[in-house]
Parts: C-alpha cells; sequence; structure tokens
C-alpha cells in the first residue's frame, strides 16, 4: 500500500511524515515530561522488530519507530529497489506493540535528490567487514541514524545485535558525537529452526531457506567446540568453515572470529569475542553471529 501524503493514521496508529512536525512532537512530548524511545527501521517488519519495540516500550518512554528505506546505506548493486515496503502490514505490526507514532520520513526531505553533502562517518570499528565488503554502508547508517536522532531526540534507541557490526557503530558513534541517547542493544531472535529474522529472509525461496540454517549450525558448532575448551581461533574458524561447506549452495563472504570491542581477529579467543558470518545463498546475502 502507497503511503498518502497527509495521512494521520494507518491501521490506527499515528503515522509522521514531516521533519519539522516529528521534532515539535518530540519536544511537546518532552516538555510534558515524557521520555522517548526510538526504534530505527527499514521497515518490512518482523517478530525481530516487535522484540526491539517490546524492549524499547519496557523503558517506560513513548515508543517511536522510524520507517525509512534509506538510499544512501545501498551500493550500487544492492537491493535498494526490491527491498519490501509494506507500511499497512508494518503499522498493523505497530498497532499490535502499542507503537505510539511510526515515523515515516519522505525521501524530498530526508535527502534531496537522493544526495547528501554533510556526511557523518565512523573510521575505526566501520572499515572491517561489512564496510569493506559494502563500502560507504557505515557511513549512510551512520547519516541516517544522526539525522533520526536529531529529529525524534530519543532518550534510548534500540538495535539489534543481529547487525553486530551496526550496533558497535552506532554506539561509538553516540559516544563520540555526544549524542545524550542510551542504546539498548537487543539480542537475536530466531525462527524455531534457528535462522535468524531478517526482512532478507524473504527473498529466500524454499530450498533457500531450507539452506540457510546451516549458519546458526556452524555457529553453534564453534560454540561448542570452544565450550569443550578449544579457545584457538583458528581451529575455531575452520570449524565454522567446514560446517558452512555442508551446503554447496553457499558462497562464503566472510566467517571471522574478532573482539567485540575492536572488531579485529583475534587468536586467542576469549569469553565475550564474536563469529561473525557473511554468505549469500542465490542473490540474497544473509548475517549472523554468536558470542563466545
Ligand atoms: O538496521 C536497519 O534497519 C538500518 O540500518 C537502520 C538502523 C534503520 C538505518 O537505516
Amino acid at each position: 500500500m502507497t503511503l498518502v501524503v497527509g495521512q494521520t493514521k494507518v491501521a490506527g496508529v499515528k503515522i509522521i511524515r514531516h521533519i519539522a512536525e516529528m521534532q515539535a512532537t518530540a519536544t511537546a512530548l518532552k516538555r510534558a515530561g515524557r521520555r522517548l524511545a526510538l526504534v530505527p527501521t527499514m521497515g518490512a517488519l518482523h517478530a525481530g522488530h516487535a522484540t526491539l519495540i517490546r524492549r524499547a516500550r519496557a523503558c517506560d518512554a513513548a515508543t517511536v519507530v522510524s520507517i525509512y528505506v534509506n538510499p544512501t546505506q545501498f551500493g550500487p548493486q544492492e537491493d535498494f529497489n526490491r527491498y519490501p515496503r509494506d507500511i499497512e502490514a508494518d503499522a498493523a505490526l505497530c498497532a499490535g506493540e502499542s507503537v505510539d507514532i511510526i515515523f515515516a520520513p519522505l525521501d524530498a526531505e530526508m535527502y534531496a535528490g537522493n544526495a547528501a553533502s554533510t556526511w557523518v562517518e565512523e573510521t575505526a570499528l566501520a572499515k572491517r567487514l561489512e564496510g569493506e565488503r559494502r563500502p560507504g554502508h557505515f557511513r549512510g547508517v551512520c547519516t541516517v541514524v544522526a539525522k533520526l536522532f536529531n529529529i525524534v531526540q530519543p532518550d534510548i534507541a534500540a538495535f539489534g545485535q543481529k547487525d553486530f557490526q551496526q550496533l558497535a557503530v552506532i554506539t561509538r558513534m553516540v559516544r563520540d558525537l555526544g549524542y545524550p541517547i542510551e542504546i539498548l542493544p537487543v539480542p537475536i531472535v530466531r525462527e524455531a529452526d534457528d535462522l535468524a529474522l531478517s526482512s532478507r529472509n524473504r527473498y529466500l525461496n524454499p530450498t533457500e531457506r531450507a539452506q540457510a540454517t546451516i549458519l546458526w549450525q556452524a555457529l553453534s558448532a564453534a560454540q561448542k567446540l570452544f565450550a569443550t575448551g578449544e579457545h584457538r581461533a583458528a581451529p575455531l574458524q575452520a570449524s565454522l568453515l567446514r560446517t558452512l561447506q555442508l551446503v554447496p549452495a553457499i558462497r562464503l563472504d566472510y566467517a571471522e572470529i574478532v573482539s567485540a570491542a575492536t572488531l579485529e581477529p583475534v587468536t586467542d579467543v576469549q569469553t565475550g569475542a564474536v563469529a561473525l558470518l557473511a554468505v549469500y545463498l542465490g542473490q540474497t546475502r544473509l548475517i549472523d553471529n554468536a558470542i563466545f
């Protein structure tokens, strides 16, 4: 369903489309003594987002869900055009979770002609892994999240641990730029067969969907090996690769074991280190991770 400018409610939830109106609403809520919790999303909401919303609501704050497919975080060959957009279904999920406001800004206000001349860029945690494979991705993410923070003025913002590097980069950006915002990390939500929930899972055909469970199998096999006392990164990484190879259709992008603080590879794996995976199944790129 297309969202009509001027529409004030979708599925019973208040929807704000203009930056000035969102800023004025946030200011009024704060003057009235309300705290604000933001859940930034690109829509195509699923049970993982519902968990983010519940965690935000538990902070006793007015909950704002932003829905904006941010063009600047997609590379030229990526899925910006086919990214699922269904505001009616998203609003229904928000209504079910008692969201106070959906902020669905217009491209024309967020960026003039999909461009920006002022960028926000984190340069340490963002440079490897996703940042290396998807040049410009985190610059787009940081820029749009900074804009959302300035517009919505949240006290709290919830981000999923599924995008582990994104969470680290945003946490660092908040610290470096002095945003008075508490970042709420929310654990990964998985399907019954342990596939991590993602809006991109809907691209998978039934065969690929069945094959995708190999990501968690690889991560949990490495976690089990770690629990037996194997703390060297090389055998743990070899275990990840061995399991992924059980599905020949998988094209590996990366399988790394890194420090959660620096996102640099480790040789000795301590508790708290993280295994990060990125693979292709057909045209679909999937990421997942597990903390040791
Ligand atoms: O994780 C996402 O959905 C996006 O990267 C975010 C944080 C909403 C920025 O566009």
